[in-house]
């Protein structure tokens, strides 16, 4: 039996907040629970108290800092830190002339395996405990992550992507070889530790109908299996989706038709989206990854978080790096509180951290093990500091008057340099 006791200021967020909600006098979904003692036995969060454990428990005490849930992106493709922050482009250039060529290199085992391993640390680096990622479309991309995320005991969830048209040479499969492929990797991975399977269909237009009909055959015969694809991020994309597909109702209609829409599918963006597909995401329950620094880099449109959120839609919250620029939970909050601002709407700090904990667990429904500090579930852990000594960050606290105002203040301002420890399944990293 493994045990330990860590100290700290231990917040946790259940629910968003309303958008009327006082947020001074934050409502019981916002659990601040200062200088508490979370105990962690065999991997689980056991209990949280105030008072000290007995003298057996080893102690890891962290007086003043923050004790967050690890955070989790829903959306993020790990051969990408090679490409991120690359100049002058929007979503169909850039992934002609940035993105195809850098994932052609994952082809090579050797490079997918350091590439696994570099992408998995960065994560952790930045907070992020668990993810739902995209590799590339080589099977040893999706053996290479998921080996280094069971070396790390991290909960992922990825699959091979599935591309059968308009890419390039050394980045296309066929419907029978990814069938295959999907198949073995599912039978190696599926279920193993915290690995999960994700049907990976790249977008529509990278698909043939034959290999998205393949793909709903493996969604509903894979029990506890993810979709993973992108729908309606630019619009030229929308527009050229509609020329592939002129029978499709609609961008996310081809997805419907093909069976990929159910409440284990993550579809990221969805910022071009008519009434028709918003009921169709509610009725089937799929998930939306809003990942705004994606959608400001590449131009792609202003994702209306707050409207979505209140016609019922499942929303979750996602780096989409390296179209994204940021790893960082906090950069990604911070850009989707200025998106919402662009739209005569405001995010709480409450609601933002929410979102990048439990919310994103929920959407990925794993809101039983991971994304809350609360016996019974996985301790995926973060120690943060609220601030560097001298910084504007630190400056802005000393001054602010409510738990919101730092808390606020501390997703705007800070990022992965305040990070000082991360705990997964109970396991310091
Ligand atoms: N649509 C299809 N592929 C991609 C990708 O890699 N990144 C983004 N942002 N959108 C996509
Ligand atoms: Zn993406």
């Amino acid at each position: 039996m493994t045990r330990l006791a860590v100290f700290g200021d231990l917040l946790d967020v259940t629910a968003p907040c309303p958008a009327d909600a006082d947020l001074d006098t934050p409502p019981p979904t916002v659990r601040w629970r200062p200088k508490h003692w979370l105990l962690i036995e065999n991997g689980r969060i056991q209990a949280i108290q105030p008072d000290a454990p007995d003298a057996s428990w080893p102690r890891d005490e962290r007086p003043g800092r923050l004790i967050l849930p690890g955070f989790i992106d829903t959306h993020v493709h790990a051969p990408q830190l090679d490409v991120i922050a690359s100049y002058g482009t929007e979503l169909l250039d850039w992934l002609n002339r940035y993105t195809f060529p850098a994932e052609k290199a994952w082809a090579d085992p050797a490079v997918a395996a350091a590439g696994s391993t570099r992408f998995l640390d960065q994560l952790l680096a930045h907070g992020t405990t668990a993810a739902l990622v995209f590799p590339t479309v080589h099977k040893c991309s999706v053996d290479a992550l998921f080996g280094a995320a069971e070396a790390r005991g991290m909960r992922l969830i990825t699959g091979k992507c599935l591309m059968d048209r308009h890419a390039p040479d050394g980045l296309r499969d066929t419907v029978q070889e990814a069938e295959r492929d999907s198949i073995d990797l599912i039978q190696r991975w599926h279920g193993q530790g915290r690995n999960a399977y994700a049907h990976t269909v790249r977008f529509a237009p990278t698909s043939s109908e034959a290999q998205l009909d393949m793909a709903g055959d493996l969604l509903a015969a894979h029990p506890g299996s993810y979709l993973q694809t992108h729908v309606a991020e630019n619009r030229a994309e929308v527009e050229w989706v509609r020329q592939l597909f002129p029978s499709a109702r609609s961008y996310l209609g081809v997805y419907e038709r093909h069976r990929l829409l159910g409440p284990n599918s993550t579809l990221a963006h969805g910022i071009w989206l008519d009434e028709n597909d918003r009921a169709a995401l509610r009725s089937t329950g799929a998930v939306i990854a809003h990942s705004p620094t994606s959608n400001l880099f590449l131009g792609s449109g202003l994702f209306d978080w707050r409207g979505r959120a209140a016609e019922g839609v499942r929303l979750s919250i996602a780096s989409d790096v390296g179209g994204g620029v940021s790893l960082s939970m906090q950069r990604t909050l911070a850009a989707a509180y200025q998106v919402a601002a662009l739209q005569g709407q405001r995010l709480d700090a409450f609601t933002l951290l929410h979102a990048a904990t439990a919310g994103n667990a929920e959407s990925l429904n794993l809101g039983h093990e991971i994304g809350r500090l609360e016996p019974g579930l996985m301790a995926d852990l973060c120690c943060w500091r609220w601030a560097d000594e001298g910084s504007v960050l630190a400056h802005r606290l000393s001054i602010a008057r409510s738990l919101h105002e730092r808390l606020f203040a501390w997703l705007m301002l800070g990022d992965e340099r305040l990070l000082e420890g991360v705990w997964v399944a109970g396991r310091p990293i």
